[in-house]
């Protein structure tokens, strides 16, 4: 469904208007009275218990510090014990203050109201976390690849900061921060910080963050992780039997961030290092600023999927320079760094590869929007309190953003735009911004200065229309298109599979190979295409993520051992998903999924585990 032209306009224009596209329903932070600044953590990793115990010092900024009289300070928890809170005034004595934890909405956690005498600029929370945190994975040592150590991880996107520090959690809100990190000798601990790569593993770590940052990229990881260098300014965390793969996986990484910073201006950060975890992350990959998380499924072995690495480092621009002010405006991050991680493929390994990329984002991003009501398929998102802003997490925000920068790019021109988002990133550096704030932008930078080329109208279909644009022009790959040749001929039994030319297909050939099969296709042509390419028990994530669906759906039955070791190894949320999916449609799949939940659950990520619940339960209703 599209909405009139008029229609979207109208939503447009009253979008523009909202009152304030800056707050965020997500936090029950009260920025605009008082704003965190700077932070100190010290915090003491406990495996045998599963939490984390120590304390935060926050400094705040009042907007009208000598207003008299009692204040409350509102700040966001999930699931913490709150042990003690003090204040103090500049340089004075700490002091017990009164606090109340209100009840846990089951999405925002629990507002945590510190109840202060008057504008105080230090208050000191003497905390611990739960065992079930949201944002953290506490893995038994047989979960990890060394077998030896147990190992933990935070992931803080969108809202679980909350969850082991208590803190504004809103991406509007940005602060400094120290950390004293105590755990078992043995183990290395890094953060989101200023790591050292000659760190000595003796149970006292200590980390500075200068650059502001919001709370959603505070990070912390724990394990028996080694560092190999790849430049003189980065390198690869992991643990030792991973390591050198990693490090040969990721040897461009180097030349990208020159490329980023030939494009975009200098990168900010110091060091720019890569940690990979255990294939339980639930992501791909998380732009953790200096320190990336990333998934250890995309070590293929022949560097066909390190355009994630190259996303995550362009976050060092789009999102974690220059920041969504609220969930709202998530395209603002992942449109924006979909967009650069694709110029930075471009440069590296040509317009050929960066096409299959997008054609593959493209179809994916179509899939999605039929899938989508139409308020949630526009970039600048409506409202949406009393829901998780994860509901954010979709193609809408990466591809669709994506192909209006690229839109913008083809109608001002590479030289114009490229200079454009340089200057977006420089003007707004360390900043939270909005749509309207770009918007803004854009019309005065750009549309202003070439005026004619792009209408109001086809800026209010792109941010505001539900569904494609008529100004969406689809890229063209011609690798993709020698594919769907290949398919056809197989198809209609022109070709056998094992007589197809697919001599030096890489990863993205076979993925849209896999994508454009017909869905009533029987499993005896499975067999062919297993027999020739061996697709069951590919150690290649995105090939899988491809093939058991079919397979489940064919009902082809003799890739259900190695379809059950891939879902209970991988825990990445994206990458197992579409396979619970397949199997919940029939009763038999379902029971099969179950099972198979049942044993996996232990070993995923609270987030993957949410997800993959949602989808059983969902079928079973
Ligand atoms: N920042 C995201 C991951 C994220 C977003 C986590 C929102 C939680 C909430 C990260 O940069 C990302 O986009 N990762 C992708 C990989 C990328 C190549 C598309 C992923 O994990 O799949
Ligand atoms: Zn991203």
């Amino acid at each position: 469904m599209r909405l009139l032209p008029a229609l979207a306009l109208a939503a447009f224009a009253c979008m523009a208007h909202a009152a304030d596209r800056a707050h965020d329903e997500h936090s029950f932070a009260e920025p605009r009275l008082v704003r965190i600044t700077a932070t100190d953590l010290d915090l003491r990793v406990d495996f045998d218990q599963r939490v984390l115990r120590g304390q935060a010092i926050h400094r705040l900024e009042w907007a009208t510090p000598a207003a008299p009289g009692p204040v409350d300070l509102v700040l966001d928890t999930r699931e913490l014990t709150i042990e003690r809170v003090q204040a103090r005034a500049a340089e004075g004595r700490w002091q017990p203050v009164e606090f109340s934890l209100a009840e846990a909405d089951p999405i925002l956690g629990s507002r945590l109201s510190i109840h202060l005498p008057q504008r105080l600029p230090e208050v000191r929370i003497r905390y611990r976390s739960s065992p079930a945190a949201s944002g953290l994975q506490w893995l038994p040592p047989a979960l990890t690849a060394g077998g030896r150590q147990p190992l933990l991880f935070s992931q803080s996107q969108a809202i679980h900061a909350r969850s082991w520090v208590p803190l504004q959690d809103t991406p509007g809100v940005r602060f400094t921060y120290t950390a004293r990190i105590r755990t078992a000798p043995g183990l290395m601990a890094l953060m989101s910080a200023d790591n050292d790569p000659a760190a000595q593993p003796d149970g006292d770590f200590r980390f500075t963050m200068p650059q502001p940052i919001p709370s959603y990229l505070l990070a912390l990881a724990v394990g028996d992780f080694r560092f190999r260098p790849i430049t003189e300014r980065g390198g690869v965390w992991a643990e030792p039997a991973l390591l050198e793969r990693a490090a040969a996986e990721f040897a461009d990484t180097g030349r990208m961030i020159e490329v980023a910073e030939s494009l975009y201006g200098p990168y900010r950060w110091g060091r720019y290092d890569l940690l990979v975890l255990p294939p339980s992350f639930p992501f791909g990959g998380m732009e953790n600023p200096r320190l990336s998380f990333i998934t250890p499924t995309i070590l293929t072995g022949d560097r066909s999927l390190v355009s994630l690495i190259a996303h995550e480092l362009a976050h060092s621009w789009s999102g974690n320079l220059v920041t969504n002010a609220s969930w709202k405006d998530f395209w603002l991050n992942e449109g924006f760094t979909t967009y650069v991680e694709n110029r930075i493929v471009e440069a590296l390994f040509g317009a050929e590869r960066a096409a299959m990329e997008t054609a593959i984002g493209q179809a994916a991003l179509r899939e999605t929007l039929a899938g989508l009501p139409p308020e949630r398929q526009v970039l600048a998102l409506p409202p949406f309190p009393g829901r998780d802003p994860e509901e954010a997490l979709n193609d809408v925000a990466y591809v669709k953003g994506q192909w209006f920068l690229q839109f913008l790019e083809q109608r001002f021109g590479r030289e114009a735009f490229d200079a454009f988002l340089r200057r977006w990133f420089d003007a707004h550096a360390f900043q939270s911004v909005t749509t309207d704030d770009f918007l803004a932008f854009l019309r005065r930078e750009l549309m202003a200065r070439q005026p004619g080329r792009v209408s109001e109208a086809e800026l209010a279909a792109w941010i505001a229309g539900p569904g494609l644009p008529p100004s969406a022009t689809p890229v063209v790959s011609t690798r993709l298109a020698a594919v769907d040749a290949a398919r056809a001929d197989w198809l209609e039994r022109r070709s056998t599979a094992a007589d197809l030319d697919t001599e030096g297909w890489v990863t993205q050939q076979w993925v849209h190979f896999l994508e454009d099969l017909p869905a009533d296709i029987g499993a005896e042509r499975l067999v062919e295409l297993d027999a020739a390419f061996r697709f069951t028990g590919t150690p290649n994530g995105e090939i899988a993520e491809r093939w058991y669906p079919i397979t489940v759906r064919a009902g082809y039955f003799e890739a259900r051992p190695a379809l059950a070791q891939f879902l209970r190894q991988v825990g990445r949320r994206k990458l197992i998903l579409p396979t619970y999916r397949a199997l919940a449609e029939t009763p038999d799949g379902l029971a099969f999924a179950r099972s198979l939940f049942q044993q996996a659950a232990p070993g995923y990520h609270p987030i993957t585990r949410a997800s993959v619940q949602a989808v059983l339960d969902a079928a079973a209703r």
